[in-house]
């Protein structure tokens, strides 16, 4: 797995992984939530890439596009180098699964993904997940659950979800592998017009920070998904110095452990404004 220094698996989406603190955990499921031609499909392959690009493995399990469609797409992209990762083995895509042939999760798909995820190196998307929850019985909490800890197992996932076309997240197909997912990314089409037509929000990211707030995005030819968002993110790298925030404040004992916390606070860069983080240190320390 392309980790970095940071410990984080590079999402491959330009402008992403800063908005993710780094890009996504290893060994994690991370869905991807959007209704119809959001681009749902393109961050599955881009992010796919991007492992590719460093020898690692890739495995593409779909129900509704086959291997020709899923070639025409990165083809349309301009991805051509899709046909010879797939040529030489090192990209996988399993597209002979039937949701009607799968009752329970732990099947073939589950044996075709666990047989070629040999290593730690194996990205791998579900594309989409949704037909195969539509199919589930009504213990689906527990399968999800169980088929997400495997897939923690084998590499590090991207499980791409429909959403309604009536926008209505209320179903169990949605909530449940978004509670199970370890980060949750909407993407949006509202139609307001070019600069904010298409919007990405991440909703969760389990044991690290993320922006908050929505984000243009473009989905351009030869790159793909491009987030509008480093702007945001360089304009917030603060850090403080404890001691200088200490001295203007006047209150002689402070709690050991609310200062061993502000101690971690302050220990690296934050994405905040320096007046806002000042702010909460002073508060912290008001109340405790
Ligand atoms: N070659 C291209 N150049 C620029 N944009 C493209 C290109 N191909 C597709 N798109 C854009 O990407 C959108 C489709 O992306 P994608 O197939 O990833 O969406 P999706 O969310 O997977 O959709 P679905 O729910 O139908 O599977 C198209 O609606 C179009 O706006
Ligand atoms: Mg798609």
């Amino acid at each position: 797995m392309m980790i970095n220094k940071d410990g984080r698996v590079k999402t491959g989406i330009f402008g992403l992984d800063e908005l993710l603190g780094g890009g996504y955990c290893p060994n994690t499921v991370n869905i991807v939530l959007g209704s119809a031609g959001v681009g749902k499909t393109i961050f599955a392959l881009q992010f796919l890439l991007k492992g590719l690009e460093n020898d690692e493995k890739g495995i593409f399990v779909s129900f509704d596009m086959d291997e020709r469609r899923i070639i025409d797409l990165a083809l349309s992209m301009g991805w051509d180098e899709v046909v010879d990762y797939i040529d030489e083995g090192k990209l996988l895509v399993g597209s002979n699964f039937h949701v009607e042939d799968i009752v329970y999760l732990n099947s073939d798909l589950l044996d075709f993904i666990l047989s070629n995820a040999s290593n730690d190196k194996v990205r791998i998307v579900v594309d989409s997940f949704t037909p195969l929850i539509a199919s589930l019985s009504f213990e689906m909490r527990k399968d999800v659950n169980w088929f997400f800890s495997k897939l923690r197992e084998a590499g590090t996932s991207v499980v791409t979800l429909e959403e309604p076309l009536d926008g209505n997240l209320n179903n169990p197909s949605i909530t449940v592998p978004v509670f199970l997912g370890d980060s949750v990314i909407h993407l949006e089409n509202i139609g307001y017009g070019e600069a904010f037509n298409r919007t990405l929000r991440i909703i969760k990211h389990r044991g690290s920070w993320h922006a908050e707030g929505i984000f243009p995005y473009r989905i351009l030819r030869g790159l793909g998904i491009v987030v509008e968002g480093s702007a945001y993110v360089e304009e917030r790298k603060t850090k403080v110095d404890l001691e200088d925030v200490l001295r203007e404040v006047d209150k002689k004992e402070i709690d050991p452990v609310v200062l061993r916390r502000l101690k971690k606070l302050t220990e690296d860069e934050i994405p905040i404004s320096k007046e806002e983080l000042i702010k909460i240190i002073k508060r912290v320390i008001e109340c405790s």
